[in-house]
């Protein structure tokens, strides 16, 4: 048996193990298993590449070893720290900066599999120039506009959309130079046409991110995901790595369907997504601002509140990206104890894009061990919510906004929401009267049977704990 087949053999286990994870990470209760299968698939797949480097390679073994070593330590050393020191907030960001590594590393593999080839005086292959050339192309593309997307959502730069004249016109025209540059390549293998598809595809990536707003972030950072998965595809063909090949069609097909539910989750078309933001739509209101009051809003106590639901039988708790942020998970947590003790029924509902990450709200709640089966989507809770004595929204504006029904002219129309409204009550949790995400006014704040209570959302739930202990 050689390094090749048994490596070959581990590949194989590998991508089985990649298949199943995502299968896992599909439910809520499957999600840690899935994670641990992914895992295990990782260091297996490493394992081997190790075998198989150390069995192939033309330096000493010694040499080799150490090499891979090191090159394990640093990305070891890298990632550990980061992953650390990450809030469940930032993810999006160092998620945009880890498909950075994935671009960049495509764009080095097809420089050096060339120049290799080249070397060998074997570079006139057709079928390996393409690999190369649309390699370097997707991981340039991927690399800076990872690389803007990181900038944009860690707040380094401006997360306005850049709107130069014609910018449309210019991505369709660098892809079209881009796609020139292959055909050069692939006809007269040279490294000038590589390199200059290189600063074309690195142009292309910047602009094309750079003129989406940081609302749709997101979004594009799961079309990055997607676009890092076809580079790495590519990097595989390159490199002869099945596993990688295999790798890169799960993630690049993963990370495409992702960013088509979320856009149909907050009914944006994906071709608006990646042609400009909320923002940049004409007759949207600029991000953050909205458009100023609608009526009177009227405010209450958190004493007041646990007053009412101290009479309430059924409650049903909608969160949002508030909640995150205040981390209001655990006094949620609490709460919901202490109510369903109290007899009454108690039930989350969870809209798909609630926060700024899939399954965001599913994850915190998990961590704080609220019970999954009372746990619900959208789409189980929504008929539910007229017969429901009090709504809590916590943290949440978009997924509970009627405007989106009822406003043809709103930016958010059509998006589906939780009809909260409907409900005997509503109690609104957020700290002013500010916009959310999409920019827009709410009026859900102004109705008769909602009430506001200001202030960050932990300090108010655990208020409401604290009255309904001594009460
Ligand atoms: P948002 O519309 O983002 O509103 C969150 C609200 O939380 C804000 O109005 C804010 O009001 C409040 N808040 C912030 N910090 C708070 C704190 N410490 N305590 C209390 N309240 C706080 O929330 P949402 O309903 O979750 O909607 C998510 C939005 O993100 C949607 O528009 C969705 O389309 C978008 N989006 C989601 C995703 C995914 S995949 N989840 C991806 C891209 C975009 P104050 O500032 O007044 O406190």
């Amino acid at each position: 048996m050689t390094a090749t087949s048994v490596a070959q053999a581990v590949y194989v286990l590998a991508a089985v193990l990649f298949v199943l994870s995502l299968a896992g990470l599909s439910k809520q209760e499957s999600a840690r298993r899935g994670n641990l299968l992914g895992m295990v698939g990782m260091v297996l797949a490493l394992a081997a590449t190790i075998v198989l480097a150390l069995g192939t390679s033309a330096r000493p073994v010694l040499v080799t070893a150490l090499l891979v070593a090191l090159v394990l330590l640093v990305g070891a050393a890298v990632g550990t720290w980061r992953a650390r020191r990450v809030e469940m907030t930032q993810m999006p960001e160092l998620i945009a900066i880890l498909h950075s590594f994935v671009g960049a590393a495509a764009v080095l593999v097809g420089f050096n599999s060339y120049l290799t080839a080249h070397a060998a005086g074997v570079d006139d292959d057709v079928a390996h120039l393409v690999e190369v050339s649309l390699g370097v192309l997707v991981g340039a593309v991927t690399f800076t506009g990872s690389v803007v997307a990181f900038l944009k959502l860690s707040g380094r730069t401006r997360s306005a959309p850049l709107q130069l004249p014609g910018r449309n016109l210019l991505n369709l025209a660098a892809l079209v130079v881009s796609l020139g540059l292959v055909v050069w390549f692939v006809v007269a293998p040279s490294i000038w046409p590589l390199l200059l598809l290189t600063v074309v595809s690195l142009a292309l990536g910047w602009h094309l991110v750079a003129s989406i707003g940081g609302g749709d972030m997101p979004v594009v950072v799961s079309m990055l995901n997607s676009y890092s998965g076809w580079a790495a595809a590519a990097a595989g063909f390159m490199l002869g790595n099945d596993l990688l090949i295999v790798t890169g069609a799960l993630v690049g097909s993963s990370g495409a369907i992702l960013s088509y539910i979320m856009c149909k989750a907050m009914n944006r078309s994906f071709v608006s997504v990646i042609l400009g933001g909320f923002g940049a739509e004409e007759g949207a209101a600029p991000a953050g601002g909205g458009e100023g009051p609608q009526g009177e809003h009227r405010e209450v106590r958190a004493d007041e509140v646990a007053a009412l639901l101290r009479d309430a039988r059924s409650v049903v708790i909608t969160p949002g990206y508030g909640m995150a942020v205040a981390k209001a998970q655990y006094p949620v947590a609490e709460l919901v104890e202490l109510l369903r003790d109290g007899g009454a029924e108690v039930r989350f509902g969870v809209h798909p894009v609630a926060g700024r990450l899939p399954g965001h709200m599913n994850v915190l709640l998990a961590e704080a061990r609220v019970p999954y089966d009372i746990v619900l989507e959208m789409d189980e809770i929504n008929d539910d919510l007229a017969s429901t004595d009090v709504v809590l929204v916590i943290g949440a504006n978009d997924t509970v906004n009627p405007a989106a029904l009822d406003d043809p002219g709103s930016p958010i129309a059509g998006m589906p929401v939780l009809h909260v409204w409907e409900a005997g009550q509503v109690v609104v949790f957020k700290r002013s009267m500010a916009a959310g995400y999409a920019g827009v006014q709410n009026p859900l704040f102004f109705r008769e049977n909602t009430g506001m209570l200001f202030g960050d959302a932990k300090q108010r739930v655990e208020d409401i704990v604290a009255a309904l202990r001594v009460g």
